[in-house]
């Protein structure tokens, strides 16, 4: 096979015990598809890599998403470029955005394509223009409600969402402290991103430096990790405090949950005492109603400058399963995306 004619994909190989390796994901190369009369053949240059995916590898998946067969291509959204189309909708070099996953070539019916237009450039559809600053967008206005002179904490603070959440909280007149991994990234949260003041989670004693960065307390924390950062910010949540939760990606490799004690009564009066409203969202429920006017300020915050958000760009899909795994463990600065193909 000449190399026009084959299709390099990453599909799941064998199922993760606890942190993924190598070994769960295989390279393959096969025939490039051939697109139906009415469909659409694209080529793949942008791939998000994105926490969820790792819920997907196990067999019994979250509930709001599905297990990923095994020798599957790995699912994910993607920025593509159409090749050939018998779509009246899509014509041969449109740029879309699509789910092709982890692989170079795919094909479409066009019902899940996304026009882009000259979108320059185009990853920034995976990433400020895209889900994981709508999830910001969403969790932080709609269940967060920050209020201005509020001091909102947000974990994972220079990723995806985090710093997308915690420019939003900026504009909104609040307080902004980030917990993020490392010197690097909390310098870039305060002097790149505006945040007031941003924690390393690596270095001891978080609880004690979050209680000198918030003396006010904390009235919206931004959940994403969960785990010890949780622990830190639970006391110093102030009455009537919102937590979107969004997720928790420090647990995303546990197999079980860890040894007692039994905190369960502790988070519970916390919780009550403090009249806290904690809400776990899912960012597919709100696309219904919320994306049109995520586009409209989200756009308008980018065209300013007031909103941005740094891309850490892997280049080639054999280099995909490395990145994954590096994402669930804080390896990533910034928005992870692989570059499969020039745009
Ligand atoms: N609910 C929804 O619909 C929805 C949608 C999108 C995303 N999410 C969730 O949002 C969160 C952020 O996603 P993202 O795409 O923006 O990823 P991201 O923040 O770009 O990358 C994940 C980050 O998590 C942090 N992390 C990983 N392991 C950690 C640990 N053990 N302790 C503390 N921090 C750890 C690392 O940042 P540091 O190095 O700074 O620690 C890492 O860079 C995830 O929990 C994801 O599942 C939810």
């Amino acid at each position: 096979m000449s190399h026009s004619e084959t299709n390099l994909r990453i599909v799941l190989a064998a199922r993760p015990r606890g942190t993924p390796t190598a070994a769960d994901f295989r390279l393959e190369q096969i025939p490039k598809p051939v697109a139906p009369e009415s469909g659409v053949l694209l080529r793949t240059l942008y791939l998000s890599l994105d926490p969820y995916m790792r819920g997907m590898m196990n067999e019994r998946a979250p509930a709001y998403t599905r297990s990923i067969p095994l020798s599957e291509v790995m699912p994910g959204g993607t920025v593509n470029r159409v090749v050939a189309s018998g779509n009246p909708r899509f014509k041969a070099g449109n740029l879309v955005l699509g789910n092709a996953g982890w692989q170079e070539f795919s094909v479409s019916d066009g019902k899940d394509l996304l026009p882009l237009g000259t979108l320059d450039p185009p990853s920034r559809a995976l990433g400020v223009l895209g889900m994981p600053s709508f999830t910001a967008y969403v969790g932080l206005l709609d269940i967060g409600q920050p209020k201005p002179g509020e001091t909102v904490v947000v974990a994972a603070a220079t990723g995806a969402v985090g710093a997308v959440v915690g420019q939003i909280a900026k504009l909104k007149g609040g307080r902004v402290v980030g917990i993020a991994g490392g010197p690097d990234k909390c310098r870039y949260a305060v002097e790149q991103l505006g945040f007031d003041e941003c924690l390393d989670h690596r270095q001891p004693d978080l609880g004690k430096r979050l209680a000198a960065a918030c003396p006010n307390g904390i009235d919206v924390y931004f959940e994403n990790v969960g785990g010890a950062v949780f622990e830190a910010v639970l006391p110093r949540l102030n009455v009537g405090a919102r937590i979107p939760l969004c997720g928790f990606v420090s647990s995303y490799n546990d197999e079980n949950l860890p040894p007692g004690p039994n905190r369960v009564p502790l988070v519970q009066r916390v919780l009550l005492e403090k009249r806290v409203r904690l809400q776990g969202f899912i960012i597919l429920d709100h696309y219904a109603t919320r994306l049109e006017s995520f586009r409209r300020e989200m756009g308008d915050w980018v065209t300013k400058g007031q909103v941005k958000l740094r891309e850490d760009i892997v280049e080639g899909l054999e280099n995909a399963p490395s990145a994954f795994i590096g994402l669930l463990e804080g390896k990533n600065f910034g928005k992870l995306v692989v570059r499969l193909a020039a745009d």
